[in-house]
């Protein structure tokens, strides 16, 4: 896993928001796997500015959300739907039929879980997973004990992630107590992953999802399997990791790598 840490919130939804946009600008018909949460919110500041200012072209590109609380409608406040538009799809030039959130109020759950996959799968796979990760150590909505392997499917929230996420609803019993969120192993499915954390509620989530050992009871923890994942997380979200200077190590060589100066890592001649 590579694994940058920036200085704070603003640094992270910067680089965060570059991975992206290389992206888009490489390959304009991506398919992009989006989080919400207030994680990912800098990030999608960054990539609206970019948008206006630098003219980055969402017109082609197609989205995939992780995961919408069971029982809102898309126009209701707090659902995951009205998040992304109000958070970015209604500031970019992107085609509103190619933004698909699962569909908190679908009447046959299953079927609408299995079509969603259909959909991923008809897209072409998503090209860029974009990540946040709860403070129990969840990505999406797969809940500690969810299967490395699940797909998109019903999820029953536990206690602390409705606690967490009390803040968003006037109280506790208006959380949705289920979700539907795509499985662990459809986000391994994906070509990358770029995970973000802030804050040191998230302390203790990434270093067990980072350096501990990969369990479902920390479902981020699976991520130590993909081949192509990007931990971006900030001074406080790093502060467990035990090997962070060689993160940082590890960072300073692939800036040298991409500036070309491949000399200064090679040994000195005597
Ligand atoms: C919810 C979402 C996750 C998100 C998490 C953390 O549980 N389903 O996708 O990563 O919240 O949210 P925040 O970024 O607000 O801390």
């Amino acid at each position: 896993m590579r694994v940058i840490v920036e200085r704070d919130f603003p640094s992270v939804s910067r680089t965060a928001a570059r991975f992206v946009a290389r992206l888009v600008r490489e390959r304009p018909t991506s398919v992009l796997g989006l989080a919400t949460g207030s994680t990912p919110l800098g990030m999608y500041q960054e990539l609206i500015r970019m948008h206006r200012e630098e003219g980055l072209d969402f017109s082609r590109i197609v989205t995939f959300n992780l995961d919408e609380y069971v029982g809102l409608a898309p126009t209701h406040p707090q659902s995951y739907r009205r998040f992304m538009q109000q958070s970015l799809f209604d500031h970019i030039n992107i085609d509103g039929r190619n933004t698909h959130v699962p569909d908190g109020r679908a009447l046959d759950f299953e079927a609408h879980c299995e079509q969603y996959e259909k959909l991923i799968d008809e897209a072409g796979g998503i090209d860029l997973q974009v990540l946040g990760i709860g403070a129990d150590g969840h990505i999406a909505f797969n809940e500690p004990g969810s299967s490395l392997g699940s797909r998109t499917r019903l999820k029953s929230l536990t206690a602390e992630t409705l606690r967490d996420n009390a803040r968003f609803f006037g109280s506790i019993e208006e959380v949705p107590r289920l979700a539907i969120t795509m499985g662990v192993g459809t986000i391994l499915e994906s070509r990358q992953c770029l995970l973000l954390a802030c804050g040191q509620a998230k302390a203790r989530a990434i270093k067990e999802t980072i350096e501990g050992p990969v369990t479902a009871q920390i479902t981020a923890s699976a991520l130590q399997l993909h081949r192509d994942v990007i931990a971006v997380v900030d001074e406080e979200a790093a502060q467990l990791l035990e090997r962070r200077e060689y993160y940082r190590e590890v960072e300073r060589a692939q800036s040298l790598l991409e500036a070309g100066e491949i000399s200064k890592l090679l040994p000195h001649k005597s």
